[in-house]
């Protein structure tokens, strides 16, 4: 089962395990941790799931599709270019490990 790395504000990350074709968000609430509140359940309409996407895996993520560029202006914390709405994000094999940071709040 393909892992993934959610590092808080302050540097402490939690890992937790993804099945795959799972959003990154629903992997982080199931895995419990904190900070993703995922209002709208994984439709793309509340922002509530925001991420930062590690450098050395941007590539491989991939950007943000029309929807979701869109939402992510209404993100509670600034949008950068490496921004993506975690539930977004559909795990795969090949993104384990994949890094993604959290904001200071949703
Ligand atoms: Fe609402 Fe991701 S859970 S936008």
């Amino acid at each position: 089962m393909p892992r993934i790395v959610f590092v808080r504000p302050e540097g402490e990350s939690q890992e937790v395990e993804a099945a795959e074709g799972a959003s990154a968000m629903r992997a982080a609430l199931v895995g419990g941790v904190s900070g993703i509140t995922a209002d709208c359940g994984g439709e793309a309409s509340c922002a509530t799931c925001h991420v930062y996407v590690a450098e050395q895996w941007l590539d491989q993520v991939g950007g943000p599709g029309p929807d979701e560029d869109d939402m992510l202006d209404f993100a509670a914390c600034q949008r950068q270019p490496n921004s993506r709405l975690s539930c977004q994000i559909r795990i795969t094999d090949g993104l384990d490990g994949l890094v993604l940071t959290l904001p200071e709040s949703q």
